[in-house]
């Protein structure tokens, strides 16, 4: 039920805060400040020298940002490609190393084929999934959830956060295997990502200036989405969940890629959305800001008090969200973009909901 929202996609924002607390509340242990992954024991990160990670669409996304934890985290060097790439791909495949995949539904065909892959190559199969009863789950050999609780919207909100939550427990339990983090760091990044559900609270409470915002947006036929880092991946994402719901065509990309080709789409009717906490690359993202006010661009600026500051608001539209630890703020971040593209398609008047020629879950190739 939707209870007092208009649509199952704002619930499903909102419900963040709470399905976060449950499902970190699943794989960290507050009162010990330790992690709970019994069920990961199946997967020797230890030895591990590689691990892939395939999944569509949003929960793509999710394991993109995960690759960062991993590789840096953990220094475990990580495979990763959309679902129906890889399984054709003929990836050779190490037998005995992790392949995880990542799905709300737990029955996206494409996913589905590449778990099979994998296990015809030997591999150890884990899965992060929201459905514990679907196809995906059944056929892995750890099976890690997500408790976001039934995602009726088609577009992905929830259940993204919720992947992410689990991936950067999931790499801190790695990164603690494979000797990377001691027992004091990983009680330190247990209580960061504790405060992720809370961070989450702070950026929903934004929702107002972020209406704001989406109402200009609405009325745009394209817009620019750029990040670094991190935030490459919630770009995409911001991207996807704009076109997918309001029908504005989006591109994510790459904010270093901007001189190699998307800059001479710049003019004053182009938004270009830039997610940039002031974080270890804000300097190049900032110089990236200053190439597309030059030429007239519209900049829609997500960032923090001190970025805020640093890149000055004359030309930029800004949403100031709270300042959030590096590991979570892919996490905090997701939630403005969510909110962004939801105002901008009720202001566009589509369907939210349930979007023109898309399926909840896509079962076929
Ligand atoms: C986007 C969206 C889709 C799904 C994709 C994978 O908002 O919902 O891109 O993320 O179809 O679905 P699952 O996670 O069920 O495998």
């Amino acid at each position: 039920e939707k209870g007092n929202y208009r649509h199952f996609m704002a619930k499903e924002i909102h419900e963040q805060p709470e399905v976060l607390g449950h499902t970190f509340g699943h794989y960290l242990d507050l009162a010990q400040e330790s992690l709970r992954f019994g069920a990961a024991e199946g997967i020797d990160f230890a030895n591990a020298t590689r691990m892939t990670i395939a999944a569509c669409g949003t929960a793509y996304y999710a394991g993109l940002v995960a690759r960062y934890w991993f590789e840096r985290v953990a220094g475990l060097p990580i495979d990763i490609d959309v679902a129906s790439e890889f399984r054709y791909r003929e990836a050779p495949l190490t037998p005995g190393q992790p392949a995880l995949f990542v799905s709300q539904s737990g029955e996206t065909a494409d996913t589905l084929a590449s778990l099979r892959y994998c296990r015809a190559g030997g591999q150890k199969i884990a899965s992060i999934v929201n459905v514990a009863s679907s196809t995906i789950a059944r056929e892995s050999d750890v099976v890690l959830p997500t408790l976001a609780g039934p995602e009726i919207g088609v577009a992905s909100t929830k259940a993204f956060t919720c992947q992410l939550a689990v991936l950067a427990a999931l790499a801190v339990h790695a990164a603690h295997a494979r000797g990377r983090l001691s027992e004091d760091e990983v009680r330190e990044h247990v209580g960061i990502l504790a405060e992720a559900p809370g961070y989450v609270a702070d950026a929903l409470r934004l929702e107002a200036g972020i209406e704001r915002v989406a109402r200009d947006l609405s009325h745009a036929s394209n817009a620019l989405y750029l990040g670094r880092g991190t935030n490459l991946p919630l770009a995409l994402e911001g991207a996807l969940k704009l076109k997918e719901i309001s029908y504005i065509h989006a591109e994510g990309y790459a904010a270093g890629e901007l001189k190699h080709g998307p800059i001479a789409l710049i003019d004053e009717d182009m938004p270009v959305i830039v997610i940039a906490p002031h974080d270890a690359v804000f300097e190049k993202v900032a110089s990236n800001i200053q190439e597309v006010a030059a030429r007239g661009g519209r900049i829609i600026l997500i960032t923090d008090e001190r970025g805020a500051e640093e890149v000055g608001t004359q030309s930029a539209e800004t949403i100031v969200m709270p300042t959030v630890p590096p590991m979570i703020a892919p996490i905090a971040y997701a939630v403005p973009l969510q909110l962004l593209s939801y105002h901008a398609a009720v202001f566009a008047g589509t369907d939210v909901d349930q979007p023109r020629n898309l399926a909840k879950s896509v079962t076929v190739e």
